[in-house]
């Protein structure tokens, strides 16, 4: 393969995925390998380009609430309350699933998860091929998720043919994850929509998995890792931790929202003060982060509510336990 083409042409998009093809895809959230759901040779290839173990199950992509829907059964309340205040956009839905949905994308579970993405280029493109696409984030298992057709190239440049251009991504962290194939509804991965927002539409707490007893499938216990060491401190002690990984000698990039001194770490980046804005940018900076080969990154939890619940889910999965 002679490396992977950007277009811009919704149209030749959707006749790749007719074929059977693969091709990266924009969206609200972050940069999606697309194929098509209905064909199981595009979804094993989904997984080998991505690296993926088989049992980890694919998010379905579609561009009406009315065809999401028909890929589950015995869909309940709360999922139509969800999907009306909140598709398009960055919720995934899990439901029962219909018995002709392949196994292979559901990891041989009874349910499926369903999105309709509000991205206009995705739904251009939903549109034109006139079917669901299944699609996980467009980046190498374990690695953070591309937020730019520029992330995708240097993750899948290599394995892809096609990548349709649709600009940076305006949410930048994955979809909101509610499962509402259990008798509440119990939220699997924090996101861009927020508990706060979804439990005024429900008008009751959300489970969480954990209370709930459930775990979504495919949780890595690391799974968004830059290549750097991440560490998350509080704010006090950032100084002397970052001065201490300088003295050994290490590159040091602290991201936090107060200055440090100079002398600390090799460079420090402001957190962007709303944390909208900090969601949008996150990835992209470990992705600078590892290129201007930082050995350690130090940075702060967010606050544990709205959109920084998100950030904080992604931030434990990425960082390491500090050394004695
Ligand atoms: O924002 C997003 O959701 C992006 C864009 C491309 O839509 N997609 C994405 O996909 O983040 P991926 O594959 O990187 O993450 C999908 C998550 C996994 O944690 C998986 O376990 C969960 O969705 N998932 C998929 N199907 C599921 C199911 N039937 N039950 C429980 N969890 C499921
Ligand atoms: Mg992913």
């Amino acid at each position: 393969m002679n490396g992977a083409q950007i277009t811009r042409s919704v149209a030749e998009a959707a006749v790749y995925l007719r074929a059977g093809n693969v091709v990266a895809i924009p969206t609200e959230t972050v940069y999606g390998l697309a194929g098509d759901a209905q064909n199981e040779l595009a979804i094993q290839k989904i997984f080998e380009i991505k690296g993926r173990p088989a049992n980890h199950p694919l998010i379905v992509h579609f561009a009406t609430t009315e065809e999401a829907f028909g890929w589950g059964v015995e869909i309940k309340e709360s999922a139509r309350m969800l999907a009306k205040a909140f598709w398009p956009g960055p919720l995934s839905l899990v439901l029962r699933k219909q018995s002709w949905v392949s196994d292979l994308l559901t990891a041989g579970q009874p349910t499926v998860a369903v999105r309709v993405p509000s991205h206009p280029v995705a739904h251009q493109l939903l549109v034109e091929f006139q079917g669901a696409l299944a699609a996980p984030s467009a980046n190498r298992f374990t690695k953070v998720s591309p937020t730019s057709t520029r992330h995708v190239i240097h993750d899948l440049g290599d394995r892809l043919e096609l990548i349709l251009e649709g600009g940076p991504c305006e949410v930048g962290i994955e979809s909101t994850i509610i499962d509402c194939s259990q008798p509440e509804p119990v939220l699997l991965r924090p996101g861009y929509v927020t508990i706060e927002e979804m439990e005024s539409v429900l008008q009751k707490p959300l489970l969480f998995q954990n209370a709930a007893g459930t775990l979504s499938p495919g949780q890595h216990a690391i799974h968004y890792a830059p290549e750097a060491d991440l560490f998350l401190v509080s704010e006090n002690e950032i100084a002397d931790v970052a001065t201490k990984f300088s003295a050994l000698g290490k590159q040091v990039l602290v991201i936090s929202s107060n200055p440090i001194s100079s002398t600390a770490a090799a460079a420090h980046w402001e957190i962007p003060e709303d944390p909208k804005e900090f969601a949008r940018r996150i990835y992209g900076m470990l992705r600078e982060a590892d290129a201007a080969q930082f050995d350690v990154v130090l940075t702060t939890m967010p606050v544990n509510h709205g959109v920084g619940m998100a950030l904080a889910d992604r931030l434990r999965r990425a960082a390491k336990s500090l050394p004695e």
